[in-house]
């Protein structure tokens, strides 16, 4: 770049065509002409130094102002960082959240950040069937590092809840890749259970879901008050787009607590495992029923002590069902519908043109079109390939 003012000055007089016009010469021509060749040799290596300079300092740019939060946060392998195309995203989100952190005295600084500490979350039950594993961690990569996907603000913790049945060994590959562990006990006592042969029949059907029994666990997430609000996924959700629009989208406020994506009248959804689309599914369509694998929340211990003494609700989707009945519409806390583009719980070719920001579908197993079959494979892929570089560099 700056190497192309190392020739001769007359080099500049022949390639500008105004030169022999009415213009003046350019300033460094005329300077050029003017002085000595030892003083013209002198400001020639200069003005190299100056470009081997600029170079060096626009390619350890994005290092030099997130060294702390690669090597603490991420455990990242700055190189491999540097050739995805987030890096510069990530330096200038860096600087600006520099700025705001450093308006203010030290006491609200804490308090602010505290405040607005956030979060995305998953839980990760069984690994059973691999593919539970698989699809945590094709999720973090996509909201850690995937350049299509990533939360660029790199503000945002990962945390993944894990029970007993989760081996350390697991949770040091994950905690590796990015997530933050957090260890619970299982909530089954007290609950409903569905009846034990209504549950075989289900399970038939949703072929091999095992670990049913967990499902009420999860409403862990309602007592993670580290954070000001979470945004909880099912680890089988699939990123298209980043999710950080979500955070201050229409609606995020969530007065009571619960914001989310609603699938079709609450009456198809009380007992009945036929979750298949209903064949009007438009948006005029009343979407009252909640679908608990994606969640927005403000995270409140009275509110999680709240839910775990609710009872008097259909269980045969336990947990769902649970929190469809606590946060009812016509009850006392609606849950509050957030824009249907941030998920599609029954994904379709078109989903991805029409601007989703995610497809919830166990892809390896569900009945889902090929091609979206084909492009959470890729996600995958990508992956991959990633940590295989990562571990190489
Ligand atoms: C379980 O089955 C019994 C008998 O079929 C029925 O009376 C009861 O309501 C069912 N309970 C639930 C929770 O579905
Ligand atoms: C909920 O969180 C509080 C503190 O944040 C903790 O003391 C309590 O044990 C948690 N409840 C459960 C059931 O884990
Ligand atoms: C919990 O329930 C009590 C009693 O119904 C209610 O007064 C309170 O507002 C609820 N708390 C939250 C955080 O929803």
């Amino acid at each position: 770049m700056g190497l192309q003012f190392s020739g001769p000055s007359s080099s500049f007089s022949t390639a500008n065509p105004s030169s022999n016009g009415k213009l003046p010469p350019p300033a460094i021509q005329r300077l050029s002409s003017s002085s000595t060749p030892n003083k013209r040799k002198l400001r020639v290596i200069l003005i190299q130094l100056f470009g081997v300079f600029f170079l060096l300092s626009w390619g350890l740019y994005p290092f030099l102002l997130n060294n702390e939060g690669l090597t603490t946060r991420l455990h990242l392998n700055p190189v491999v960082e540097a050739l995805l195309p987030q890096s510069h995203d990530k330096a200038l989100s860096s600087l600006h959240v520099n700025e705001k952190v450093h308006v203010g005295n030290d006491e609200t600084e804490e308090e602010d950040s505290s405040k607005v500490k956030e979060a995305y979350v998953t839980f990760l039950s069984s690994i059973k069937d691999e593919n539970y594993l698989l699809s945590t961690r094709l999720l973090m990569f996509q909201l850690l590092h995937d350049p299509l996907t990533v939360d660029k603000t790199h503000s945002r913790d990962i945390v993944i809840i894990t029970t007993n049945e989760i081996n350390q060994e697991t949770e040091d590959m994950l905690q590796d890749e990015g997530a933050i562990i957090q260890k619970v006990d299982y909530l089954i006592d007290g609950f409903i259970l569905p009846n034990q042969s209504q549950h075989e029949e289900s399970q038939q059907q949703k072929s091999n879901n095992n670990h049913w029994k967990d499902q009420y666990t999860k409403l862990h997430i309602f007592n993670l008050t580290d954070y000001s609000k979470i945004l909880y996924l099912d680890n089988d959700v699939f990123l298209l787009k980043s999710l950080e629009d979500i955070w201050d989208s229409e609606n995020s406020e969530i007065p009571f607590g619960l914001g989310g994506i609603g699938e079709r009248s609450k009456q198809n959804y009380v007992e009945s495992d036929l979750r298949i689309e209903p064949s009007i599914y438009d948006n005029n369509a009343e979407r009252d029923y909640l679908n608990a694998g994606f969640m927005l929340i403000r995270p409140d211990q009275e509110l999680f002590e709240n839910l775990t003494k609710t009872r008097g609700y259909k269980p045969f989707y336990m947990e769902q069902a649970l929190i469809n009945h606590y946060f009812d519409w016509e009850g006392d806390h609606p849950w509050t519908p957030l824009d249907t583009k941030f998920v599609s719980h029954y994904p379709k070719v078109s989903d991805m043109k029409e601007g989703y920001y995610s497809l919830h579908a166990k892809m390896w197993k569900d009945p889902v079109d090929g091609s979206v079959k084909a492009a959470w494979r890729e996600g995958v892929q990508r992956m991959n390939d990633f940590w295989h570089w990562q571990r190489i560099i």
